[in-house]
């Protein structure tokens, strides 16, 4: 059952298995690193969503030093590659037709 492939509205899910969401501390400054980037990548690989960790919306939000923030345009580019790593891993993965680009 967990390993038939999923849906959530159109998304359609390899399989079942949704990451939790987990601080990591591996941000700088708020900034997506290349630590963090390698983090996603690995647990991105066999699990069908994951669930990005807790992440400040504004700075008066922050928490503690290296959380994640999504609090302002200059994390853009930085969360672009987070998506694009899962967008790419789960293309991998998947055949050709069978799913449509979350
Ligand atoms: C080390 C650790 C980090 C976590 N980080 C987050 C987080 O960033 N955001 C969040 O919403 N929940 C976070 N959680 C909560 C988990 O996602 C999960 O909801 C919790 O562990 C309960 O899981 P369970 O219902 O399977 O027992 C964290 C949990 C742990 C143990």
């Amino acid at each position: 059952m967990v390993l038939n492939e999923g849906k959530i509205g159109n998304l359609k899910l390899k399989n079942r298995f949704v990451m939790l969401p987990t601080v990591t501390n591996l941000s700088n400054d708020g900034f997506v690193s290349e630590k963090g980037m390698d983090y996603y990548d690995r647990r991105s690989k066999d699990v069908a969503l994951v669930i990005v960790e807790a992440s400040y919306v504004n700075k008066f939000g922050k928490f503690f030093k290296n959380q994640l923030g999504i609090d302002d345009d200059d994390k853009i580019e930085g969360l672009k590659k987070i998506s694009r790593y899962h967008s790419w891993q789960w293309w991998k993965s998947c055949s050709a037709d069978c799913y449509a680009q979350p």
